[in-house]
């Protein structure tokens, strides 16, 4: 617990970055682009905007507050606020060491990307059954893995501030400014396919920006706001532990509702722009059905759209792919943290010796991921309805159960037993006045809940029945 006091953010900035380097992740730019586009575009950022505006606000501010007050690590936090809520910190805990496992194999295809595009084999990345082939080939995944999973421990192998602070501090601003300039790029694209068809960027975008509402049902939009809400934990870091870990770093001078706002604004600002740099592309060069492209859509989509724009296309991917690798790597840095500082509370150890075996730990699991693709390749149909390898399991298991699963414990601990007035405190105790109070409770106590509770049971596949059950009985 000494070792962790130690540490800290330098200030109110230091903090921002580095929690908006933690939101701003593949999250943003893999992830939203590919939802938002599933979804036909502008309803769905709508509503996206609306969750965060109402719910990310009460749920990041609550990890935050949970970490400062405490000045501990998840795992130890929650029995901090109440002995017999000690369980919900070891829960938490699971979710970043399962989240790490996958997202620096998910990191090494990226750096393996960013290394061809560098060789200009552009047309071969957007061949038919590159990116399969890649994932499924037995050595390639875990070298570039091992690299990637390398670059993250470095990081945090040097601490908070010489370490997670200062990276963010540098890599945040270049980050802002790549995506600025792709989506301004993008917005420039004019493409005439073969059958004389010609789109623009400024087309795509328009569908990307306007919502459709044509043929939209009941059923349809509350599967717009399912995804909506489940991509909006996922993008803020919350109920993973990590803004509970970054809290505790935070000084007690630092206004906390004003670091949630900048935190919300950075990361729900790159993920507009991640989309409007994304779909304009697709669109102009692939039409509609570009825009169903599914998970697939910045692996194999993208790479089709780049080599298409010629030369220019390669350097292009160049840029886009360093650029998700400086967002990831912000974003793993975060997750490992999370993992090591909770080791060292747990163990009582230093910061090098948990981040050498954290990153040890870290390697197999993420090797056995990476095997999931060929010698343990099998298919499982998840009770959400889908179909996944081990990669989509531990996704599903970390983000799509146990994250809504912890945000109604945490609510329920929050909200009902330690009472709003606990984080209220903490949020007031820099001398700054919380204006959001009101709402905040509300959403504590009631609202996320409840939206929770029913994302859950929709992972979970009991939705629909019971929807349906409650339907028969009227
Ligand atoms: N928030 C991180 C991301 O968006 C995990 O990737």
């Amino acid at each position: 617990m000494e070792q962790q006091k130690k540490s800290s953010f330098t200030g109110s900035i230091g903090f921002v970055l580095a929690a908006a380097g933690s939101a701003v992740g593949l999250g943003n730019i893999w992830r939203f682009p590919y939802l938002a586009a599933k979804h036909g575009g502008g309803l769905f950022l709508i509503v996206y905007i609306a969750l965060v505006l109402l719910f990310g606000f009460a749920l990041l501010l609550t990890d935050i507050a949970i970490g400062r007050r405490t000045g501990m690590n998840a795992g130890n936090a929650y029995g901090a606020i109440h002995k017999k809520w000690k369980w919900v910190g070891h829960l938490t805990f699971l979710v970043p060491s399962i989240i790490l496992m996958y997202y620096i194999v998910i990191g090494g295809w990226i750096i393996k990307y960013i290394v061809e595009f560098l060789m200009f084999n552009g047309a071969e990345v957007a061949a038919d059954g590159y990116f399969t082939s890649f994932i499924k080939s037995p050595v390639a995944p875990i070298v570039f893995m091992l690299i990637y999973l390398a670059l993250t421990a470095v990081v945090v192998y040097a601490g908070v501030e010489k370490g997670i602070e200062k990276f963010s501090k540098i890599v945040m601003p270049i980050l802002l400014i790549m995506i600025i300039g792709i989506a301004a790029f993008a917005l420039t694209l004019s493409h005439t396919d073969a059958n004389g068809v010609t789109r623009t960027g400024l087309e795509g975008a328009w569908i990307y920006i306007v919502p459709n509402l044509e043929g939209l049902t009941l059923s349809k939009f509350v599967d717009v706001v399912l995804d909506a809400a489940t991509q909006m934990f996922y993008s803020l870091s919350v109920a993973m532990g990590i803004m509970i870990t970054y809290g505790s770093y935070v000084k007690k001078d630092v206004n906390l509702s004003k670091s949630v706002t900048q935190i919300q604004l950075f990361d729900t600002l790159v993920a507009c722009l991640a989309g409007l740099m994304v779909i304009p592309a697709v669109f102009a060069f692939s039409g509609m059905d570009g825009m169903t492209a599914g998970p697939g859509l910045m692996f194999i989509a993208l790479p089709k759209v780049f080599n298409q724009m010629g030369i220019a296309g390669n350097i292009v991917g160049i840029v886009f792919f360093i650029m998700v690798a400086f967002a990831a790597l912000t974003s793993s840095v975060s997750i490992m943290e999370t993992v090591v500082a909770s080791c060292m509370e747990y163990f009582k150890k230093t910061r090098k010796q948990m981040s050498l075996l954290v990153g040890i730990i870290a390697a197999v699991c993420a090797v056995i991921i990476c095997m999931g693709y060929n010698v343990f390749y099998f298919e499982l149909t998840l009770p959400n309805g889908t179909v996944g390898q081990l990669l989509d399991i531990a996704d599903y298991v970390s983000n799509s159960v146990l994250m809504p699963l912890i945000t109604v414990l945490t609510c329920i601990l929050i909200g009902w037993i330690a009472k709003p007035k606990w984080v209220i405190e903490e949020v007031e105790a820099s001398g700054h006045k919380f204006g959001k109070k009101t709402l905040f409770t509300i959403v504590v106590k009631f609202v996320a809940p409840v939206v929770m509770t029913i994302l859950l049971l929709d992972a979970l596949g009991l939705f629909d029945p019971i929807v349906n059950f409650i339907a028969g009985l009227f």
